[in-house]
């Protein structure tokens, strides 16, 4: 088996101070600058299309030398996410639902409502209950849980966390605690932006999905009889806690999924991030603590710098898209459940990388690579029979990235590890990777 190359056995904290370069505009048509990770590190907060720099050097985290933050301290990594006055840590790592004091920093006023649902409450309400109260009996804990399912993503459910929370009149010094995996976390968080206004809101993620994506970054929602996560806030937590030790009870096909989207960061924008993952693939799907601390930390790493440049998808937030257009299409077209949401993205991603491929953006062997790993991760490669392109097309047209009837796309461009947002390409590219892809 591979062995995981992640920094160990020590808590490890690390910033880096990125100085702005150089600003350009950015075109929300047609927009063709090949972004890198040197090109994220160098730009400023976007803002209405336009680059700019924020007022101060952004920070962002990256891997450097662990440093000791507590001697007797468990493994673990803080990545933070630098958003100024709304910055928040990331502490990963196994057994920290064992560590009352990282949850309890953050906890405000002494009442808290945990979010969670009717699979999680039996494996961790308890024991996030108790790192919540352990040495500190004046904080009360209320709970509600909610019915399991992308499904009950809806008004009708987010009005139980408003009932509880004002049946239990909790006022403005309470705080929301996510425990689950990515429905729980874009509900509590949408009912902890809402409830009064705002109360404060810390995420446990449950899922790979959640711990390397949805949990970072404050989106937040529930979705519309009409289509997915229309309806929500940017808002985001005072922290995200991973105990990585949850993943244990985690399906298969779960973290399988969740893997999607930490190929996504290699392919994106981390080709050193993507040669690891090649290798310590076997270790991942062991669930070999070690590895799976390391992709988690990187992947949180690349969204928390993303994020910090592009708070609200102005344009680099969006390449976090890579397959996500496809993938879309997928999940509505093979009916909501029936393919996981990481399972579509990676069908999404081969498509992408096809096109890409097609356009002479890239070269072969990244091709190959894009499907070895996702095959190795035990990921779907191409769409489901039942696509069509008709299908593709008649939903890739309603996409949120459609511009002035413009579809823009997420597609690899230059070296492994760049890629573009773009409305620039060429149509029949675009038909072709269809036809290549569907069987009608
Ligand atoms: N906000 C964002 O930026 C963002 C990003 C990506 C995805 N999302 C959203 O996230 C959702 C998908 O998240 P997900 O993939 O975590 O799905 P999910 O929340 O439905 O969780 C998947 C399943 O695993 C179960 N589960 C969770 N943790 C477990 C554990 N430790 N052990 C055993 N079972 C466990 C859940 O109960 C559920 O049945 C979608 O609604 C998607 O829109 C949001
Ligand atoms: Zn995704």
């Amino acid at each position: 088996m591979a062995v995981a190359s992640s920094p160990s056995s020590l808590h490890s904290h690390s910033k880096t101070s990125v100085t702005p370069r150089h600003s350009f505009s950015s075109p929300s048509r047609g927009f063709v600058k090949i972004l890198s990770r040197s090109d994220f590190c160098a730009f400023g907060r976007v803002r209405a299309g336009t680059l700019r720099f924020h007022a101060n050097p952004i920070k962002v985290s990256a891997s450097a030398a662990p440093v000791m933050d507590k001697p007797d301290s468990r493994v673990s990594t803080v990545v933070d996410v630098d958003l100024g006055t709304r910055s928040y840590p990331i502490y990963i790592g196994p057994g920290l639902l064992d560590e009352p004091d990282l949850l309890q920093r953050h906890v405000h006023g002494k009442r808290v409502l945990v979010v969670t649902n009717t699979t999680i409450e039996p494996l961790y309400l308890d024991k996030v209950t108790k790192a919540l109260t352990h040495g500190n009996e004046s904080i009360s804990v209320e709970s509600v849980i909610l019915p399991d399912g992308e499904q009950y993503k809806n008004m009708e459910t987010l009005m139980k966390v408003f009932d509880k929370a004002i049946e239990t009149r909790l006022d403005r010094r309470c705080t929301f605690v996510a425990l689950g995996g990515g429905v729980i976390g874009d509900m509590c968080g949408f009912a902890a932006a809402a409830f009064l206004r705002g109360v404060n809101f810390i995420q446990i993620p449950t899922t790979l999905m959640a711990m390397v994506d949805s949990s970072v970054g404050g989106k937040t929602g529930i979705n519309h009889p009409l289509g997915k996560n229309l309806i929500g806030a940017f808002y985001q937590p005072q922290c995200v806690l991973v105990d990585t030790d949850t993943l244990n009870t985690l399906p298969d096909r779960e973290l399988a999924s969740g893997i999607a989207e930490v190929v996504k960061y290699g392919l994106i924008r981390d080709a050193a991030f993507f040669e690891w993952l090649e290798k310590n693939m076997p270790a991942l799907l062991a669930r070999d603590p070690s590895a799976l601390s390391y992709a988690i930390k990187r992947s949180c790493e690349n969204k928390a710098e993303v994020v910090s440049l592009d708070e609200k998808e102005s344009g680099l937030r969006a390449t976090l898209n890579l397959g996500h257009t496809f993938g879309h299409a997928i999940e509505t077209g093979a009916g909501y459940g029936q393919w996981l949401h990481g399972e579509a993205v990676a069908a999404g991603m081969v498509m992408a990388v096809d096109m890409s491929f097609r356009l002479g953006w890239i070269d072969e062997t990244i091709q190959r690579r894009t499907l070895d790993i996702l095959q190795q991760a035990n990921l779907p490669i191409t769409p489901p029979d039942m696509m069509t392109v008709d299908k593709f097309k008649n939903t890739m047209a309603v996409d949120k990235k459609v511009a002035d009837g413009l579809l823009r796309l997420i597609l690899l461009k230059g070296p492994l590890g760049n890629c573009v947002f773009t409305g620039d390409y060429d149509r029949n590219a675009l038909d072709e990777t269809l036809r290549a892809y569907c069987k009608s």
